[in-house]
């Protein structure tokens, strides 16, 4: 593989921080690829409607103007369509991946096209990763974009020149978040961090729709399964596992739910599912879907009482939720009986198939979520960038919550973007709904 780099890049963050002063504008696997990234950002810009009304605003308002951002995301082509929004707005932005195995190459070479200086490497070993997050917090950002908090966590352990110009930052993800929470109860976060991954928008639309379709689309993938007339246990009814649930039901599957929350386990109810504790639908189901986020949801006496041909998907952050270790343990025999589907053979004469060695199937099997979805979630980290950059003197250093203007602004945008117009208050409703004297 061809690696495009023009200066040397620090090759261990053990080496330290200071030798990551001389990072490259760009190391990427193969700049000759970008012809063909440049294809693959454009079909996603295609699906990314609300994020492309924001970009044709920064071009006319240039809000970001001379500002330094550096981003630690996935680099995939709904990023990249994200970058250019942000370039759009004036700013000059760096890129480092926020998972090595995610990174798309042909996107990364495109991006360096596109004046984004991108530091990532699909496959890329531990000590690469970290030299090119160390890269993108050694050019001292003014704002951050992460997914997993592992650049301003960088950033807050390194030089403290680095942090000389933070203004503030964005997180995607559940983990970043308890991350950079724990960093504010140590008293050492040194900026506000908007928490992109509790807004409304991206619980209503990410975890619900899109996790619930491509959940469904990696088991499909993986197993090529009919799931009309099946009957498929949901583990965890939070925000992604109710898409799960609202996906099979309409494939026409019967859905179980089962749950350690009674809030949640008669909204299920409600819903339409079955309801029940997970050792009584161990031997009702067809397909087993774990969404908790907590491990050993799946363990040995579930497998025990499971039928003969069930399907084991885990859709949660972590492969822990379903216990290989004791499914290997009960096994007689295991075998590869498809690309991404492993047969435990059980006595007496059970065969389980576990999908993607129960790691996230949706990422694992299928592409995530799709682009229209990401659409939402990237408009929303613009939009929070731009609150960021008029706003971040006045906010608290601390984790805080997306403005729920901004929410708003998104779904709107989103709505306009199907041509579907809504109703206004009048301005007697809304002086009735603000007043108590009537
Ligand atoms: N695959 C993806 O793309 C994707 C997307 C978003 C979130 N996630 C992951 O999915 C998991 C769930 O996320 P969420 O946002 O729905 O969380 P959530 O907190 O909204 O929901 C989790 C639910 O699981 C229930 N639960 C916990 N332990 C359980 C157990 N042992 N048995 C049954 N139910 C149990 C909880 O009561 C809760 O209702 C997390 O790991 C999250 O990181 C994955």
């Amino acid at each position: 593989m061809a690696r495009t780099s023009r200066t040397p890049t620090a090759t261990s963050p053990g080496a330290g921080y200071e030798r990551s002063r001389l990072v490259a504008d760009h190391d990427v696997a193969d700049l000759s690829l970008a012809e063909a990234g440049q294809v693959r950002i454009a079909w996603a810009d295609g699906q990314m409607a609300v994020l492309r009304s924001v970009r044709e605003r920064f071009e006319r308002e240039l809000p970001l103007q001379g500002l330094r951002i550096a981003a630690c995301l996935h680099v995939t082509s709904e990023t990249a369509n994200l970058l250019r929004t942000l370039i759009a707005g004036g700013a000059e932005v760096e890129l480092c991946a926020s998972n090595p195995l995610t990174t798309q190459d042909d996107v990364a070479a495109a991006l360096v096209g596109h004046g984004v200086a991108v530091h990532a490497i699909r496959g890329e070993g531990e000590d690469a990763y970290g030299a090119h997050v160390i890269a993108a917090a050694a050019r001292a950002p003014q704002i951050t974009l992460d997914d997993g908090a592992d650049l301003m966590s960088v950033l807050h352990a390194g030089d403290e020149s680095w942090r000389a110009r933070l203004i503030g930052g964005t997180e995607e993800t559940t983990t970043g978040l308890v991350r950079l929470r724990a960093l504010q109860d140590e008293g050492r976060l040194r900026c506000p961090v908007l928490a992109v991954n509790e807004a409304l928008c991206e619980r209503t639309f990410n975890d619900r729709y899109g996790t619930g379709q491509s959940t469904l689309d990696g088991i499909l993938r993986a197993t090529n399964l009919l799931l009309a007339g099946r009957t498929v246990v949901v583990l965890g009814y939070g925000w992604t596992g109710k898409g799960v649930a609202l996906r099979a039901h309409g494939a026409g599957a019967s859905v179980i739910v089962c749950e350690v929350d009674p809030m949640r386990a008669l909204e299920a109810r409600m819903d339409g599912c079955e309801v029940m504790p997970a050792l009584d639908a161990a031997g009702r189901g067809d397909v087993f879907i774990t969404v908790t986020g907590a491990r050993d949801v799946l363990a040995a006496e579930h497998f025990q009482r499971m039928k003969d041909g069930a399907m084991l998907a885990n859709a949660g952050h972590f492969d822990v939720e379903i216990s290989v270790t004791q499914l290997a343990g009960l096994a007689t025999a295991r075998r590869q009986v498809l690309p991404l589907v492993e047969q435990f053979e059980l006595a007496p004469q059970r065969r389980l198939n576990l999908l993607a060695q129960g790691r996230v199937v949706n990422l694992a099997a299928a592409e995530g979520h799709p682009a229209a979805v990401m659409d939402m979630s990237f408009a929303n980290q613009a939009l929070c960038v731009e609150h960021l950059a008029r706003h971040g003197a006045e906010l608290e250093a601390c984790v805080l919550p997306v403005p729920p203007q901004i929410d708003r602004e998104v779904a709107r945008l989103k709505l306009a973007s199907l041509d579907i117009e809504i109703d206004e208050l009048t301005v007697a409703q809304r002086e009735y709904l603000t007043s108590w004297r009537s």
